[in-house]
């Protein structure tokens, strides 16, 4: 038996009880007559004692010799602490040694494994089997834990079935690039890594399946930034014979579970906007609305006197700084600097104070008088002590760009809490979108989502009209869920290809299989899939998903602990008939 009792288990009523431990050694501190060591697993720390009054000098000995890391079994007895650490649960006891046992040596590790390390991003990813052993690694990945099983329980309650779906499959596309898999034994041909079981859990529904669910590995190809990794997980959902409504109640309910038995918060019914809302209140389909400053559009009230600048946009758009007012002239030229980054984009911003009297300052004084700037401060629910800030010119840009500055400024005020949840559901997504560098139209959610009943006809007038039963689920500035209702019927299915550009033949030669399926006999059908690693990093407080995963990729793709992709050799490339001899 390698332990009796944990590392994080032993409290004053152990005392007295002999134990066996296992674990690592933390820590050592050697007073010359006696020698403390930290023992560490999973579950804590426990101090061992060896002594010159009760410990033989040989294990005394023994003791000195402990490196960092190195693992270690114990056999002793439960004592009283002379000076308690009430700082940790085994903080009242610590365990007197008869038996030391060295399990494995260990290499001094490259960094210091403690809550605040000393060793940097790259070296703990190296690393990463050491960096797991640290507590705010190590806890993240019991959390995640924590919420799939509580999310496997909710659906299991539900009735959902989980099933598994392939993963060499035929490339779905859902927006970003495959990654491929060349087949050995059908030479010139690709596997695709599903970018998501779309395709499959809809032909689960053909089957008959009804309520399907999978915690599933998805692949994408695409640039990486703190909540995109390029294998993520996803709780992908489907249902048959069901509308709109019937997902988001059982999907709310899902998060309402989640945010109820992991964070001990409880959320009455989730706000739903419209895509338009969204985009005209926060410019922004993923609105955080943990805060206000909401935007306040000022075309009628800024658009009737001299000021060119505002008279030529497209769109003239604002919103209120609580308290900004208090900005020196300094603070607020270097937030014009801001908003003019390459990354932001905008060419300039006009501000306007609200005084606490009453009156109202502006950067555009020699246009507007202060009815006119009453108007704005009416429009963005500008107080006294507020600073309005205002942006101009293509109204799709300026709503990025007032977007950026709105979830900036409340960075900086504050007001993004990680312990404050504020999910909602953005509804009624565009069908279409266009491409602005191709000029073509491609699937807003992917080619599978269903128009909006009777806006069929509209996809040949004005294609970028026609609204979708898409919907995603919006959780403090982020998408944690998107889905549809699916078309499920063959003619509906080829209209949508041919708008979306392929030929009859391409759409037989890619999806003739779900085409097929339609044939015979397919319920109407909807569903959702939840980024998993993106619902665990925000219900933990956090907004990089890859503290949240074991073992993800750093930002160019690689796994530098295994240090891939790599190279293959000659002998595999020419097996797999991608290369021949040189
Ligand atoms: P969608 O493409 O919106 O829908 O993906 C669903 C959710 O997956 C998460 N997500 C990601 N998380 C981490 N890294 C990524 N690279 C990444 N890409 C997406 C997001 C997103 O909301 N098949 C459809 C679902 C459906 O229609 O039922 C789909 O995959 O949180």
């Amino acid at each position: 038996m390698y332990r009796s009792h944990t590392c994080g288990e032993l409290r004053d009523s152990h005392i007295n009880t002999d134990v066996v431990l296992s674990g690592w050694v933390h820590k050592t501190r050697d007073k010359g007559f006696v020698v403390w060591v930290d023992l560490r697993d999973r579950y804590g720390i426990t101090q061992l004692v060896f002594d010159e009054d009760r410990t033989s000098a040989e294990l005394l000995e023994k003791s000195r010799n402990l490196g960092r890391e190195f693992v270690i079994q114990i056999k002793g007895t439960v004592i009283e602490r002379a000076s308690k650490n009430d700082k940790i649960p085994t903080g009242a006891i610590e365990v007197l040694v008869k038996e030391l046992t060295v399990l494995n040596v260990s290499k001094t590790p490259p960094f210091t494994i403690e809550n605040e390390t000393d060793g940097g991003e790259d070296l703990r990813m190296k690393y990463r089997y050491l960096d797991i052993r640290r507590n705010p690694v190590k806890n993240n990945l019991i959390f995640r834990s924590k919420v799939t099983m509580e999310v496997r329980n909710y659906l299991s309650q539900e009735g959902f079935i989980e099933v598994e779906t392939p993963y060499l499959i035929k490339s779905t596309p859902e927006g970003a690039r495959d990654f491929v898999v060349p087949s050995r034994m059908n030479e010139g041909q690709f596997y695709a890594l599903p970018q998501s079981p779309q395709t499959f859990k809809q032909l689960l529904m053909v089957g008959g399946m009804d309520k399907y669910f999978q915690i599933v590995k998805c692949f994408r190809d695409e640039d990486l930034r703190a909540d995109r990794q390029p294998e993520f997980t996803q709780i992908d959902c489907e249902m048959a014979f069901v509308e709109q409504e019937d997902i988001l109640e059982v999907f709310e309910g899902l998060t309402k579970y989640l945010l109820k038995e992991i964070n001990g918060v409880e959320i009455d019914k989730f706000p739903r906007i419209t895509f338009d809302e969204a985009m005209a209140k926060y410019g922004n389909d993923k609105p955080d609305i943990r805060f206000g400053m909401e935007f306040g559009e000022l075309n009628e009230v800024a658009q009737h006197k001299d000021f060119n600048v505002f008279n030529s946009a497209e769109l003239v758009v604002g919103i209120a700084i609580p308290s900004g007012n208090s900005y020196t002239r300094k603070e607020i030229d270097k937030l014009t600097d801001w908003v003019k980054r390459p990354q932001v984009g905008a060419l300039g911003m006009v501000y306007c104070r609200c005084n606490e009297d009453g009156t109202y300052k502006s950067s555009v004084d020699k246009f507007y008088d202060q009815d006119d700037l009453a108007q704005w401060a009416k429009a963005t629910g500008a107080k006294a002590g507020d600073l309005i800030c205002v942006l101009s010119g293509d109204k799709n840009k300026v709503r990025g760009q007032l977007s950026a500055l709105r979830m900036e400024m409340a960075q900086r005020l504050g007001l993004r809490k990680s312990d404050e949840f504020a999910p909602l559901w953005v509804v009624d997504f565009p069908l279409l979108e266009l491409d602005e560098e191709t000029g073509h139209y491609h699937a807003m959610h992917h080619p599978f989502t269903s128009p909006k009943p009777g806006q069929l006809e509209l996809l040949d007038k004005d294609p970028g009209a026609v609204r979708a039963n898409a919907y995603d689920l919006v959780l403090n500035g982020n998408e944690i869920g998107g889905g549809s209702i699916r078309i499920h019927d063959k003619e509906t299915q080829s209209i949508m290809f041919k708008h979306l550009g392929f030929t009859p033949e391409e759409a037989k030669a890619q999806f003739g299989f779900l085409m097929d399926a339609f044939q015979y006999g397919a319920p109407p059908h909807g569903g959702i899939a939840f980024g998993l690693d993106r619902l665990v990093s925000i219900l933990g407080g956090q907004e990089t998903i890859r503290d949240f995963i074991a073992f993800p990729k750093n930002n160019n793709g690689r796994d530098v602990m295994i240090d891939a992709p790599a190279p293959i050799d000659d002998g595999q490339l020419k097996e797999l008939n991608l290369k021949l001899d040189l």
